[in-house]
């Protein structure tokens, strides 16, 4: 039986790598193959490509299509051959973050996105996102108190986020089915309980 593909957005900040530990746990301990991979990323072209994007000032077309570059090397490499053996695969952002970082954040044509996306991963798509929602002021909080070194994302000010949130918050209500808000302002066990639940209605589904 084919895997399940499960992807995790949110601002930078949200707390979605805290909550994707709870998630490879939960379905490990019911038996399953778990990928866990990440985006930009994932593979080894990928991680290169990351690094430019991340910290490497360039172009926002460039940006979004070496994105897509990089996600196409993944779903071939990594997300296709798992899902196609049984496995469930995790990742940390996916197409939805291009549409909201390079598209609600930086203003690039969404339909320019949906072409790429369409040629990138056409049949695809993630069977559960969840979105982590909260106020970028509250993100960069918890970010400055982390204290690692920004890249170029995290540099940016609040209202860069307040639209990348609103573009996340857009994609949810044009598909409710697939892409969960989960307010993110919460104490980490109660932002658990709800991803957990979500997690266990796809299991049963
Ligand atoms: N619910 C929460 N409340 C307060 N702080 C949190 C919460 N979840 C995560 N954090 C902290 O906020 C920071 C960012 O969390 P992280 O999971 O790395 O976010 P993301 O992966 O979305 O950027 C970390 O220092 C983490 O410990
Ligand atoms: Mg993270």
């Amino acid at each position: 039986m084919r895997g399940r593909f499960i992807t995790v957005e949110g601002i930078d900040g949200a707390g979605k790598s805290s909550q994707i530990a709870h998630i490879v746990e939960l379905l490990r301990s019911r038996g399953l193959e778990v990928v866990s991979t990440r985006e930009p990323g994932g593979t080894r072209l990928g991680e290169r490509l990351r690094e430019l994007l991340l910290h490497e000032p360039m172009n926002l077309e460039t940006e979004a299509l070496l994105m897509f570059a990089a996600r196409r090397e993944h779903v071939a490499q990594v997300i296709e051959p798992a899902l196609a053996r049984g496995a469930w695969v995790v990742c940390d952002r996916f197409s939805d973050a291009t549409f909201a970082y390079q598209g609600g954040g930086r203003g690039l044509d969404l339909h320019k996105i949906a072409q790429l996306e369409d040629w990138v991963h056409g049949k695809l798509q993630p069977d559960l996102t969840l979105v982590f929602d909260l106020e970028p002021e509250v993100a960069a909080g918890r970010l400055a108190r982390a204290g690692n070194a920004p890249d170029k994302f995290e540099r940016e000010q609040t209202g860069f986020f307040a639209r990348v949130r609103a573009a996340y918050q857009a994609r949810a209500a044009n598909d409710p089915k697939r892409v969960r808000l989960v307010d993110a302002d919460r104490l980490p066990h109660a932002i658990r309980d709800d991803v957990e639940a979500l997690v266990r209605g796809l299991l049963q589904s």
